[in-house]
């Protein structure tokens, strides 16, 4: 076990449902093993400033069941700087933190990637965002509940778009990546989603004008991927609002609704298997590395390759939904 005592963990970057999940099979896993278990609050930024104290398993009774992260999080632009590494550096060596384990995305395990090759220093990634854009794993903590979330919203509006024979444009989250517009769109039954991964190969709209959209209905509903590819869903209410404006347009932003509520069953499981095998990958001597599920087996993906490479949209998701809203 290479002289791991103490193990230090944090949450940063975006908040996610499961992220308390995580936190509890971290906790629980390393004290089963018999380490320590010191929390980091806010993320870097926690770790910079030294906000740090010891857990025992009943500081995580209770909170499987809650959004949001009792660790707290922060996106820190100090930890970007050399210094402010050597600082957090000089944290863990003040609290005698022998590893650490971080949950987040891909600004988080770039940033324990960078860390872990600075210092030679032992990282563990988790990776918890609602984006679902991390390579390796087939998902990430967070991304069913904000599906679930959007559907549930979709729904509702579905209600006032058929009665009022509107188009709704509905914006969701995801960054750059459009996992959760087209799976959203699939679960919803919406007519169509606009995602960065294509829209530079396409016309999107003009797509949608050309394969009969609302032909057979009057009210459609559109899933659009967040991202300056996009141009989000303003972008494509005002284009309609030009170029056909027989259609009653509206525009729903979902915004960071999409990131809270209490974790679905799925992010639960997948955060306490994901816990779980973080403390394992420690044990077993693995270092900077993220641990991911592929094809319901628990892997572990080296840094460079969760980070650099780009996760592939599943095409076929795209001919389902096409198929589907004729
Ligand atoms: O990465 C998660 C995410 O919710 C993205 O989908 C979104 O683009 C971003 O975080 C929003 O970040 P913030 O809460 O810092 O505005």
């Amino acid at each position: 076990m290479s002289g791991i005592r103490t193990i230090g963990i944090l949450t940063s970057g975006g908040d996610a449902p499961g992220m308390n999940a995580a936190i509890r099979a971290l906790t629980r896993t390393a004290i089963f093993n018999n380490f320590r278990v010191k929390a980091i609050f806010r993320g870097y930024k926690g770790l910079i400033t030294g906000e740090i104290s010891e857990f025992k398993t009943q500081n995580v009774s209770n909170i499987i069941q809650q959004g949001g992260t009792i660790l707290k999080t922060a996106r820190s632009e100090e930890f970007r700087t050399p210094e402010g590494r050597m600082l957090a550096y000089e944290t863990l060596i003040r609290e005698e933190i022998d590893a650490l384990i971080v949950v987040g995305g891909d600004g988080t395990l770039t940033g324990a990637r960078i860390f872990a090759s600075e210092f030679n220093y032992p990282i563990v990634g988790v990776p918890g965002t609602i984006d679902n854009d991390i390579y390796g794993t087939d998902s990430t903590i967070g991304y069913d509940t904000a599906l679930n979330t959007i559907i549930e919203a979709v729904d509702k509006i579905r209600d006032t778009a058929s009665s009022h024979d509107r188009l709704f444009f509905i914006e969701v989250m995801g960054r750059d990546a459009g996992f959760l517009a087209l799976n959203g769109a699939i679960a919803s039954g919406a007519e169509a989603a606009i995602i960065p991964e294509i829209a530079t190969e396409v016309d999107q709209l003009e797509e949608l004008i050309k394969n009969g959209f609302r032909k057979t209905k009057n009210s459609s509903i559109v899933l659009v991927a967040e991202s300056e590819i996009t141009g989000g869903a303003m972008h494509y209410a005002d284009r309609v609002k030009r170029e056909y404006p027989e259609y009653d347009v509206r525009v729903v932003i979902l915004g960071h609704v999409q990131r809270g509520g209490s974790p679905s069953a799925h992010d639960r499981i997948l955060a306490s298997r994901m816990g779980n095998a973080a403390i394992e990958a420690l044990i077993e001597g693995q270092r900077n590395i993220m641990v991911g599920i592929d094809n319901d087996k628990v892997v572990y993906v080296p840094f460079n390759q969760a980070i650099k490479n780009d996760k592939p949209l599943d095409k076929e998701l795209l001919k389902v939904l096409r198929t589907l809203s004729i």
